[in-house]
């Protein structure tokens, strides 16, 4: 910060009373309503008291100006506020949900489509995103999987580099940077049962080596905000956890950003059972370092009574107003509040933003089974039925945070699949609803899947069965769509399954019956002209599975990167780690995703073969395709430590490379290992590096199998 800066935002402690200094802690909603951004009166009288410092759920350059000219120019030191979204999958233009779009296991993507939001936010004048999401997910129960990049912490972190950057860009006070809130600190994805706001179960060392390191990422990427979880860690909730946001992330890691609560989560200190009142609960997340209070007025209403009664000090209050200054300083509003200059945008940028959300969202899907090689449609059959209740139904493409996105604006699947194939007689039937007992829209869906030469299968989830308090114990296709699909699968026609949702469904039975299964999760904008690039071959799917595919609920949570046991699964020997019923690997590993053409990986080579701390390991694989057309190849990067002070596990990935090749043709790609990828986080919660011989793996997926082998050898001393 500039000296200038620091001169001024003393000045303003200086001069500002305890309720102005309260009031920069306070965030409020706007409670934009459906028919557009609107403000109600009653945020005006705090905004004009000097009782607000930052807004969320506002946007609009003529909303936020207007609002903005009353801080500046009507309350009494004209301090400017902020205005803060949840853009997590895109604004405007709808990209693919986090989990579809970590599917394409491509950082250049991630960090476009967080620039295209952050130029689209910023033109409407917001300042702030609640992003990235960067909770490490395992659990296909938990809505908010969805806006994860499920289930693996490499990839999480590398996420969370790539989306900092999109959204920031290289300078926060531009007119096209939003700042980025990495969210939420951390665990959340632990909630047990995946039953979201439930308790978690987190070992200290799981706590640090497998949920923390994404927001140690995106603050070294330069992420100024963060959000804590709204549940709990050993008992203590993460919003009154000065152990990990006070002396760890900011005292270790160094963070000098803002914390901003979730909604309500300084209230929810009560109902957790840590504070008797809203003043206790107050002092408790001023204490821990919580500087913005999101809408549970717990600052506004219980900081008076805990100064009083000396749980805080002034000296506290004035720290967290210091933090939020020099934040709005980070972001240049003193200078410029207004955003003068905030882009304005062309058709034809609005285009491109489309177009890229269509490039997005085809790289998202992945092609989880393809039997007898159903697609790619090359060749489009004269009839082509298109069935179920996510076939034309735009607005649940918009997925579970739609930003300010438009159900009339999303491309649905029967509209793409109509300008992808326009020679072909396309006929349309629902058959069920997404969420209900009624049959009786079987028959005409069975009739015309029986006079048709194809059947496209749209089924899934509805968009509010994912996100947040989207939870499901079942994970499977709501209402009687299996019952839809039965029917259609009976008249044995070629059926090609869309599946929609937000999570991995378990429906093992349909990928026994279906001819083909692409999930498709929930595309956004462009959902339905990339569907049909991906079934009639314009596009080979390319996108691999973040996260583990169960057989069965019952298997959840399954990972690839667990612990080895000491009696590991042998099928013919009782006392081994298993299930009598189901069994131990999920239906689909990570990393599962077909293409339409074959690659092969082969001669595997690493060096040096001894290494030494600080060294490196270059690795270099031969990827061939043998198919008949082009594609992307994704390998993957896991190591193991075979023998170590601590049991590690089987399997973690490392890094990832891609390759595009034509057919026939063959090339290589090069990975990097450093001994900073083979240390681990010991008992002391300090990293360690051990000596000894490495396990390196190259290939397509986490399954065992697949995978190439060879060993380094480290020398740690
Ligand atoms: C609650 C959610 O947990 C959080 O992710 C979001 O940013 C806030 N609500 C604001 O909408």
């Amino acid at each position: 910060m500039s000296q200038h800066s620091a001169k001024r935002i003393e000045q303003l402690i200086g001069a500002m009373t305890v309720e102005e200094k309260i009031g920069q802690l306070n965030m409020l909603t706007a409670n934009l309503a459906v028919t557009g951004p609107v403000m109600p009166g009653d945020y005006m009288g705090p905004l004009k008291a000097g009782k607000l410092g930052s807004m969320f759920n506002l946007y609009g350059v003529d909303l936020t100006r207007q609002v903005q000219r009353v801080a500046v120019e009507e309350t009494r030191l004209g301090i400017p506020l902020f205005f803060g979204y949840d853009v997590i999958h895109g604004h405007r233009t709808v990209f693919p949900i986090p989990l579809a779009e970590a599917a394409a296991f491509d950082p250049a993507l991630w960090e476009r489509s967080a620039r295209i939001a952050a130029i689209e936010s910023a033109a409407e004048g917001l300042m702030l995103v609640f992003a990235p999401m960067l909770d490490v997910s395992r659990d296909p129960r938990w809505g908010r999987i969805s806006e994860s990049a499920g289930e693996d912490t490499w990839l999480t972190e590398r996420l969370a580099e790539a989306k900092v950057r999109g959204f920031q860009g290289p300078d926060l006070t531009a007119p096209d940077s939003v700042a980025t809130t990495a969210k939420h600190l951390a665990a959340y994805g632990a909630v047990l049962a995946g039953r979201d706001y439930a308790q978690t179960e987190v070992s200290e060392r799981a706590f640090h080596e497998t949920y923390l390191p994404p927001f140690k990422a995106a603050i070294e990427a330069g992420c100024p905000a963060l959000m804590p979880a709204f549940t709990d860690l050993e008992g203590v909730p993460m919003t009154a956890n000065r152990a990990v946001l006070h002396d760890l992330v900011r005292g270790e890691w160094g963070f000098d950003g803002i914390y901003i609560s979730d909604y309500n989560a300084i209230a929810e200190l009560v109902a957790h059972g840590v504070a008797a009142d809203i003043a206790d609960a107050a002092a408790l997340a001023l204490k821990a370092g919580i500087d913005v209070d999101m809408m549970a007025s717990a600052y506004t209403n219980g900081l008076p009574i805990a100064l009083e009664r000396g749980t805080v000090t002034m000296a506290d209050l004035d720290a967290a107003v210091r933090r939020v200054l020099a934040f709005k300083a980070r972001l240049g509003l003193f200078e410029d509040p207004y955003r003068e200059k905030a882009p304005q945008l062309t058709a034809g940028q609005r285009a491109e933003f489309r177009e890229a959300a269509r490039d997005a969202a085809r790289r998202s899907m992945v092609l989880l089974s393809n039997r007898g090689g159903v697609l790619p449609i090359t060749q489009a059959p004269r009839r082509i039925a298109v069935l179920g209740p996510l076939a034309d139904n735009a607005t649940e493409m918009l997925g579970p945070w739609s930003g300010a996105g438009r159900g009339e604006e999303m491309v649905s699947f029967l509209d793409g699949l109509r300008k992808t194939w326009p020679q072909s007689e396309i006929k349309y039937a629902r058959g069920v609803d997404i969420d209900s007992e009624d049959l009786s829209g079987i028959p005409a869906a069975f009739e015309l899947a029986r006079q048709s030469d194809l059947v496209i299968l749209c089924v899934g989830e509805a968009r509010q069965m994912s996100g947040e308090a989207g939870c499901r114990a079942r994970p499977g296709l709501p209402g009687k769509q299996a019952a839809l699909a039965d029917a259609v699968l009976d008249t044995g026609k070629p059926v090609v399954a869309l599946l929609t949702c937000g999570r991995p469904l378990a429906v093992s039975w349909l990928f026994e019956r279906a001819g083909a299964v692409l999930v498709t999760w929930y595309l956004g904008s462009e959902a339905g002209n990339a569907v049909g690039d991906v079934l009639s071959g314009r596009w080979n799917p390319s996108a691999r599975l973040p996260v583990s595919w169960p057989v069965d609920v019952g298997q959840i949570p399954v990972f690839y990167s667990r612990l080895p046991t000491g009696r590991p699964f042998a099928a013919n020997i009782r006392y081994t780690s298993k299930y009598l019923d189901i069994p131990n690997e999920p239906l689909f590993p990570f990393g599962h995703g077909l293409s339409y053409t074959r690659f092969k990986v082969s001669n595997l080579r690493a060096g040096p073969a001894e290494l030494r701390r600080g060294g490196a390991v270059t690795i270099d694989v031969d990827v061939a395709n043998d198919g008949k057309v082009a594609g992307e190849e994704t390998v993957l990067l896991f190591v193991r430590d075979p023998v170590a002070t601590l049991s590690r596990p089987v399997l973690e990935l490392k890094g990832m490379a891609k390759i595009t090749l034509g057919p026939g043709e063959r090339g290589s790609v090069r990975l990097k290992l450093t001994t900073d990828d083979l240390s681990f986080i010991g008992t002391d919660l300090e990293p360690r590096l051990e000596s000894g011989t490495f396990e390196i793996f190259v290939g397509p997926s986490a399954k065992k199998e697949d995978l190439l082998q060879t060993t380094i050898r480290l020398l740690a001393s």
